[in-house]
């Protein structure tokens, strides 16, 4: 099968990559940070013309503006990459009869809700960030019925910046580390998704799927338990999300139900505990190597 990444410069990007290479598949990326050939994915020319010379089998679309703080003052150009972008490459994607496997986000829900959330309830996203990950969502489900969306929370890899390197690299530095406690989610290795997304884009039934870790947890004893794995003594104190005030308001409960995974046949991904364990050495074996 020959892949087409989008945002293949970015954390989950390189690790979708990475796999599918190893998996022995042809993969082709399209990043507007690729300094060979930077493509913008809302230049529907600059796709189209893209998807004709790579020819693709199907295509995971990782490109997004994740800044979800800065899109409350940028929400123009947020909207203009995770909506527009979106349906400019399920567009080229559909006029090619190509596939798209689209990645969004658990900010699409409101956080309000005693269960986890299934991939078919309401959505009420509470952010800019959200609300343009939905509108992605939607365009591409509209241009392009050939579409998987797959949504996917708290991701953190080994090449881009995340909570849990912010952690150790704080925790390293001898500072003090003040962690909400009232925030619930489900903290999602990237190299376990990009397993999962390759699963899906192999002959899932299209629709939208719900892919994260098993389990949940908060930031705080996320924070915690990546500090005991990395062997650190720092100590974390437990704030409320009133005491750390941030411009984009994030949902207070937004664990993801596998449902569709589920009822796919399709493997749950491993317990966040024994994916941060895995992330926790990985960096450390990479610092190792690097000295
Ligand atoms: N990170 C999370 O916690 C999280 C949680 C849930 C869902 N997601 C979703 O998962 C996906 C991957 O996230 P990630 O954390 O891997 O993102 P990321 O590291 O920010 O990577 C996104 C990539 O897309 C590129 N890009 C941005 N605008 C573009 C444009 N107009 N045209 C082409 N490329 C463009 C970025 O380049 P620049 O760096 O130059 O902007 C970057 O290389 C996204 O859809 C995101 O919304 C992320």
């Amino acid at each position: 099968m020959r892949l087409l990444v989008t945002g293949h410069l970015g954390m989950l990007g390189r690790d979708v990559v990475a796999l599918a290479a190893a998996q022995g598949r042809q993969v082709a990326g399209m990043d507007a940070a690729d300094p060979a050939e930077p493509i913008d994915i809302a230049d529907l020319a600059a796709v189209r013309a893209a998807m004709q010379r790579l020819r693709p089998d199907a295509v995971i679309h990782c490109a997004a503006y994740t800044r979800v703080d800065d899109a409350e003052r940028e929400y123009d150009l947020a909207y203009r990459v995770n909506a527009a972008g979106s349906w400019v490459v399920a567009t080229a994607c559909a006029e090619t009869g190509v596939p798209i496997c689209g990645i969004s986000t658990d900010y699409v829900f409101d956080g309000e809700s005693a269960r986890p959330y299934g991939e078919w309830d309401a959505t009420n996203p509470l952010s800019a960030y959200g609300a343009t990950k939905l509108a992605g969502e939607n365009a591409i489900r509209q241009a392009n019925p050939r579409h998987w969306v797959v949504r996917t929370a708290w991701l953190y890899g080994l090449q881009g910046r995340c909570f849990p390197a912010t952690m150790l690299n704080a925790a390293a530095q001898g500072k003090p580390l003040r962690v909400v406690a009232d925030q619930y989610g489900c903290p999602t290795f990237t190299q376990d998704l990009a397993e999962t997304l390759l699963r899906i884009v192999d002959g899932a039934p299209y629709g939208t799927y719900h892919a994260t870790n098993s389990g949940s947890t908060s930031w705080y004893r996320f924070a915690g338990r990546i500090l005991a794995e990395g062997g650190s003594p720092t100590r974390v104190q437990p704030i409320a999300t009133a005491q750390w005030p941030t411009p984009a308001r994030r949902p207070r409960r937004s664990e993801l139900a596998p449902c569709a995974l589920r009822a796919a046949g399709l493997p749950a991904l491993r317990p966040w505990e024994e994916a941060i364990r895995d992330y926790v050495r990985q960096r450390r074996d990479m610092e190792g190597g690097a000295r």
